[in-house]
């Protein structure tokens, strides 16, 4: 199979083919989820929330997702594998984005680097396109807002949000992203915005008129302990994990471990 590059993410879109997100944290989600048939691997900042215990994805650091988007390249094969830049390491300056764009493609090896953000922020994407940087935008439900937003709600509900996430997604196209991710925006909303811009439109929670959809591994698998509304759980691992284990303490305790 061959590598998935950010050309192949746009021959997708131009021949109607939808491409299949993932977020994935480890060498062993990688593997497991491009086997399993997925084109792109997403290291969101989610992993505060999925692997590291916080609470939001504002204490997230440059560090943590190097260090876990490390680990999804090397797990890797053919996958396009994406870094999400946490809160705080993008947003002052097109030259702080630039600088923690590099540190992330030099010390993981990834693809691209994906930011949150719609017109303010296209400056920046501009500025990382033009110094040869694949950049992912990503608007509606910013959740590194969250604590300016309050909630994690719908976006673009009412008439002047509308316009203004219309705005944002031709800001971010025309500045050179290759591709966006919309989140937690109304379906009618998303086809019009697909049908605008030229770059493929990945959604969550986003309805059906994307050219791609991701989903955090967690949520799918049925790991977390409560999912998004739109986020169904394929499957209920956490509960078989649980039964594992506890099947297994029970023989420790038991002594019918080890034979
Ligand atoms: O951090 C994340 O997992 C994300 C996806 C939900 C798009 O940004
Ligand atoms: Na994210």
């Amino acid at each position: 199979k061959r590598a998935v590059t950010a050309a192949t993410l746009q021959r997708a879109r131009l021949r109607d083919e939808k491409t299949v997100w993932l977020t994935a944290y480890d060498a062993v989600s990688a593997r497991i989820a491009e086997d399993a048939g997925c084109d792109v691997l997403l290291v969101g900042d989610s992993l505060g929330m999925t692997c590291l215990g916080l609470d939001s994805t504002i204490p997230v650091t440059l560090d943590q997702m190097i260090h876990h988007t490390a680990a999804v390249v090397r797990g890797r094969r053919h996958a396009w594998v994406v870094c999400d830049l946490p809160f705080g390491t993008y947003q002052q300056s097109p030259e702080q984005a630039f600088a923690s764009s590099v540190r992330v493609l030099q010390q993981s090896g990834c693809d691209a680097v994906k930011i949150e953000g719609g017109t303010h922020i296209a400056p920046t994407i501009a500025f990382l396109a033009e110094r040869g940087i694949a950049v992912v935008a990503h608007i509606g439900l910013t959740p590194q807002s969250v604590k300016k937003f309050g909630s994690y709600g719908k976006r673009g509900k009412s008439e002047s949000e509308r316009a203004a996430l219309l705005q944002d997604a031709k800001a971010v196209s025309e500045a050179g992203a290759i591709c966006m991710v919309v989140e937690n925006i109304p379906a009618d909303l998303t086809a019009e915005i697909s049908a605008m811009v030229e770059i493929p439109v990945i959604g969550i929670g986003a309805g059906p008129a994307c050219h791609g959809q991701v989903l955090v591994f967690h949520d799918l698998l049925g790991i977390s302990a409560t999912n998004p509304p739109f986020a169904p759980a394929y499957s209920d691992l956490r509960s078989m994990m649980s039964a594992a284990i506890s099947r297994w303490a029970s023989d420790v305790k038991s002594g019918v471990f080890p034979q």
